[in-house]
């Protein structure tokens, strides 16, 4: 007995939650795990939406069995190749050898050249729908949201949104599949950490894949990762629609590399003047202790960011460049920005982050302020301005 999931009668989820994987794409952290949610729908015709990782290939093709015996699945539909959502596909087709795969034209030559399976394609362009007896499936191409060949399935008898990556988050799942199984509020967290690492570069194209579905009716959106939204889709589509119009809530964020202390010194005298000027969520990163996502998920979250370096062979600091570049390659705007560091005996870290600041175009709050070694009365003094023009532009526009 596999504990498989009905989430209608007729749909299925076939999902399963990976725990054991360290680094989701070999890079982010899965400190909560992942799932990988595949989806059956048992109708004249049988449908399995997406795969799941090859580490759990046995179990998921368990899971289909156990719902439809001996008899075949018809289509596989390939909203997205991501190998987290395919690497199962040939192990799927060594099962059931007559099942068509469903995708759009860009699905296919990445099929081909994930896992040299070349026939039994089944194209699909937008609006175009797929007739599985009692079930009517239609189309939605949204492409690079965030890879070229992504879609979207949309179950129109049931009112079903497959959404793939879109809605997802980390994170897996405890007991519950659905948004009103879980503690939903635990989840948000990793959401926002999906979104803003993953998927937030493609934010304007998100943000027109949004007005598109505008008008569907949606009972549950079914994403590729976390919860199943059924009590309230309007919640996640709301966070997607805030997110990818860059809005933030009242708060800054302090993130800061340091080798001996000063620079660190310099964001904790920052932080309690913001505190003293009115800021009430304030939340300081050391760059090399928490990994990056994390910190671009806070940066996503808030309204400003004041960001500091020690020099570092006459650069900025290793970890503090990752996260500058990772903003920048973000394409996040609407953020209030101010720069502080270390000059120390070269100099590097407020150097480059000016030039940088000047690329992002984000409005800059303040003079950078930059001590040698030791920070000095001057400097405090420097940081307390800062720190004050700071909280009065967050608290006059804190979205
Ligand atoms: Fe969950 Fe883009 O893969």
């Amino acid at each position: 007995m596999e504990c498989r999931q009905p989430i209608t009668d007729k749909i299925h989820w076939i999902g399963v939650n990976d725990r054991e994987t360290t680094l989701f794409e070999n890079f982010w952290p899965l400190e909560k795990g992942v799932s990988y949610n595949s989806y059956l729908i048992n109708d004249e015709k049988v449908a399995v939406v997406d795969t799941v990782k090859f580490n759990k290939t046995n179990l998921f093709l368990s899971k289909i069995k156990e719902i439809i015996g001996d008899r075949d699945v018809d289509y596989l539909i390939v909203n997205h190749m991501e190998p987290d959502h395919s690497s199962s596909m040939q192990a799927l087709v060594n099962a059931y050898p007559n099942m068509k795969i469903v995708g759009n034209k860009k699905t296919f030559p990445m099929i081909e050249g994930f896992y040299n399976i070349t026939e039994n394609f089944h194209e699909v362009a937008e609006g175009d729908e797929l007739d599985l007896g009692h079930h009517k499936l239609k189309f939605f191409l949204t492409p690079m949201i965030h890879w070229p060949e992504t879609m979207m399935t949309y179950d129109q008898t049931e009112q079903v949104l497959f959404s793939m990556d879109a809605f997802g988050g980390f994170g897996a799942l405890d007991g519950g599949i659905f948004d009103d199984e879980v503690i939903i509020e635990d989840y948000e967290d990793e959401i926002r950490r999906y979104y803003s690492n993953i998927v937030a570069k493609y934010s304007p194209i998100v943000q027109k894949a949004l007005t598109r579905f505008a008008d569907l009716p949606i009972k549950m959106i079914c994403s590729t990762h976390g919860p199943i939204w059924r009590n309230d889709p309007g919640k996640i589509v709301d966070y997607y629609d805030r997110w990818s119009r860059y809005e933030a809530e009242e708060g800054v964020v302090i993130v800061y590399g340091t080798m001996y202390g000063n620079t660190a010194k310099m964001a904790d005298y920052l932080a309690q003047r913001l505190y003293e000027h009115g800021i009430k969520k304030i939340t300081v990163y050391d760059a090399s202790k928490t990994h990056v996502s994390y910190i671009i998920s806070e940066i996503w979250k808030y309204k400003g960011l004041i960001i500091g370096s020690c020099a570092y062979n006459t650069q900025m600091f290793p970890s503090v460049e990752l996260i500058a570049n990772k903003i920048e390659h973000s394409g996040l705007q609407n953020r209030y920005l101010g720069i502080f560091g270390n000059k120390s005996w070269s100099g590097g870290g407020v150097k480059n982050l000016v030039p940088w600041s000047e690329r992002l175009k984000w409005e800059t709050v303040g003079e950078a302020v930059e001590a040698t070694y030791t920070p000095r009365e001057a400097e405090y003094e420097k940081l307390d301005a800062l720190a004050k023009e700071m909280a009065e532009k967050v608290l006059a526009n804190p979205k």
